[in-house]
């Protein structure tokens, strides 16, 4: 199997991470896929951000899960540049309207490991089967806990297990929680873990490779994916790669 792109908070080296311009750029760039990062607002709505406070990414300022989905929207996203700043926080409902019409697949990942955000893991189910994206997402988290929960209640949907620091025998400990896949920091992948979860009918998508020389590793270890910033350099590497 080809690796496959997963772009990075969207095109996030070429447009404002998480955002909907960085989501179409990646679209247009060819990518195979996209990741991103879902937190909730203090009324219950899924938003696409990767921080627990909305400071570094936009011009305002607190907790997401302080701040009501219409103070969320009411501030800028791409605030930095001068051809995005018109960007707001995405709700996660619009990402899925891109998205379906596409054969795109979607990495959610939920960014529960600080926040218990309640009730997150069914919010999220009744969302991605409102756009039928089941067989085309997997839901990854650092919290463990969630990946668990979302296994008993939504065995259908993939699940993967993030990771930066390195787990004894990956495999088991994934199968442990209910999940099908590893998205290991790439420093933490090998070519041994990738036989070994590809045998047990595994999957394995390292983050965040954006060197050339990082990619070129990661495809002799001949991962699923790689989830990267630039998207569309990898798309050329990898047509050089498989020729
Ligand atoms: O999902 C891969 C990667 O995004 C995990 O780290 O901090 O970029 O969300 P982070
Ligand atoms: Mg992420």
């Amino acid at each position: 199997m080809q690796t496959l792109i997963f772009a990075h908070r969207g095109a996030s080296g070429k447009a404002p991470e998480n955002t909907m311009a960085a989501f179409k750029l990646a679209v247009d760039h060819g990518a195979d896929g996209i990741e991103l990062d879902v937190q909730m607002s203090n009324d219950g709505h899924l938003v696409v951000i990767h921080d627990e406070t909305i400071d570094r990414t936009t011009d305002g300022t607190g907790w997401v899960c302080e701040l009501s989905l219409e103070q969320l929207r009411s501030v800028r996203a791409g605030h930095r540049s001068k051809i995005y700043k018109r960007e707001k926080i995405p709700l996660l409902s619009e990402v899925l309207e891109l998205l379906q019409p596409t054969k795109m697949e979607l990495n959610i990942e939920l960014k529960n490991n600080l926040i218990p955000y309640e009730g997150l893991e069914e919010k999220l189910i009744n969302l991605i089967s409102k756009y039928g994206m089941e067989k085309r997402t997997v839901i990854s988290s650092f919290n463990h806990n969630s990946i668990a929960k979302l296994s008993i209640i939504c065995p259908e949907i993939e699940k993967a297990i993030l990771y930066e620091m390195g787990i004894f025998e990956p495999w088991e400990y994934a199968k442990k929680v209910g999940a099908q896949s590893i998205h290991p920091h790439f420093h933490n992948s090998s070519r041994s873990i990738v036989d070994r979860m590809h045998k047990e009918g595994m999957s394995v998508r390292p983050w965040t490779v954006n060197t050339d020389t990082e990619f070129m590793e990661m495809l002799e270890m001949d991962v699923d994916a790689v989830i990267t910033n630039y998207p569309l350099k990898m798309k050329r590497i990898l047509e050089n790669y498989y020729k």
